[in-house]
């Protein structure tokens, strides 16, 4: 029988890296965990360690370390991201679970793609950012990307078997969040427990106000050019809000492939560890008899002006959605913060698209860093500008 395979969970106090944990933890032959690392829950990271003895646990920065309390005999601590590019290239790695939220593990993640290690991705924002370098460091290691995004996960199953030229184009599908039936005026005063209560997904709080944008679903068009290197008029969207057709691939002969699951993240995941293997998940099953409708709709851009932004992004290329991530993420952390309006996150985005100006494509992961982190600032400035919100 095969050894266990190492793998090191980025993210691993978040819905994603719990849901890995779990999935983890029923195959003990199959998988072990060879690292664990959070941003800065110390204290779930410490009850983690206990329960699954990594060699060695990463926290964002140090003095987050003193609340880790007691660890198992043998493990490490590390930090930053020093700490996190030594645990997802070490030799104890097999495979990266990349779900830590935001960036900051692009370079971890990359060294890691390019060390040969099996790249499981969550983390969307990488590809949208730096796809082109972590898709060149995943080429020349070897060690692929496996989509853990329901979505990417559902094309990745439909296309596999199939000549990438008789491919038409890809359906992705989205719930619609749970401003679905809203215009862009009713959602001006969403709270933030409007914005996180999605239909379907239970998920960490930045992705599910991504969700109640679309802007969620615009940068998954873009993790999907990246992915399965299809350009953007080639990726549509539907609004499906019963989250039981992931996504659909359409074919030159009209054929579509779908696959269809309950919304559980652990069925992706799993099979993003365990590829080409399907682990025997005793989970829920799906039973279609039991469905009483299944409905596809386009999304309404108008109200979801996200959705445009993401495509307009994708065609620009260059650091085009570098920027728009890094804008999107500084205004959702302020309507996070009661800073802003929920409305206020997509006007951001729009301000920061309309400076953004055409340079030559960025040649090095620095180029795309310095966008970033210039688009922080632009977002940031855009947003001390604006009329806090008063309470409801
Ligand atoms: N949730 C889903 O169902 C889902 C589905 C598809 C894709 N994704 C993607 O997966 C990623 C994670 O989503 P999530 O919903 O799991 O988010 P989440 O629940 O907010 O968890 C985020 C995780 O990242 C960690 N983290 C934050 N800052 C960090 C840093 N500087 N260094 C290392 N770790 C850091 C957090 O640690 P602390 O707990 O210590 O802060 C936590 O473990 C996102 O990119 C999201 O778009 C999520």
């Amino acid at each position: 029988m095969r050894p266990a395979r190492g793998v090191a969970v980025l993210g691993s106090t978040g819905s994603v890296g719990r849901n890995a944990l779990d999935v983890i933890a029923r195959f003990p032959d199959r998988f072990r965990v060879s690292a664990l690392c959070a941003g800065k829950n110390a204290e779930e990271l410490s009850a983690q360690a206990r329960r699954f003895r990594p060699p060695v646990v990463c926290l964002s920065e140090e003095r987050h370390g003193s609340r880790l309390g007691r660890l198992p005999r043998g493990t490490r601590v590390v930090f930053g991201e020093e700490g996190m590019s030594e645990v997802a290239c070490s030799g104890e790695t097999d495979i990266v679970l990349a779900a830590a939220a935001g960036v900051t593990s692009i370079r971890p993640v990359i060294a890691a793609a390019r060390a040969g290690k099996r790249i499981a991705l969550a983390n969307k924002e990488l590809l949208v950012m730096a796809g082109k370098f972590l898709v060149g460091a995943a080429r020349a290691g070897g060690g692929g990307i496996l989509p853990v995004d329901s979505e990417h996960s559902a094309v990745f199953q439909a296309i596999e078997g199939h000549r990438k030229q008789d491919i038409s184009r890809i359906i992705l599908t989205a719930s619609g969040g749970p401003f679905r039936n809203r215009t862009f005026r009713q959602m001006r005063n969403a709270t933030v427990g409007e914005a996180l209560g999605h239909p379907t997904w239970r998920m960490g709080a930045k992705i599910s106000v991504d969700s109640a944008t679309l802007m969620n679903k615009g940068f998954e068009v873009i993790e999907a050019m990246w992915l399965f290197d299809l350009p953007p008029d080639r990726i549509d969207v539907l609004i499906h809000p019963q989250s039981i057709v992931h996504s659909m691939v359409e074919y030159r002969d009209g054929s579509l492939i779908a696959q269809l699951g309950v919304p559980d993240m652990r069925i992706p995941v799993g099979y993003a560890l365990s590829y080409p293997e399907r682990l025997p998940l005793e989970l829920p099953r799906l039973l279609p008899h039991r469905m009483v409708s299944w409905v596809f709709e386009p999304p309404d851009r108008k109200s979801f002006p996200a959705l445009a932004l993401a495509y307009a992004a994708a065609e620009a290329g260059g650091t085009a959605p570098a920027t728009l991530n890094a804008a999107n993420e500084v205004a959702v952390a302020a309507f996070l913060a009661g800073r802003i309006r929920f409305t206020d996150i997509v006007r951001v985005a729009e301000a920061l698209m309309a400076a953004w100006r055409r340079g030559g494509r960025p040649a090095t992961l620095k180029d795309v860093l310095r966008a970033d982190a210039e688009a922080r600032e632009e977002a940031t400035r855009i947003i001390s500008r604006m009329r806090r919100p008063h309470k409801p």
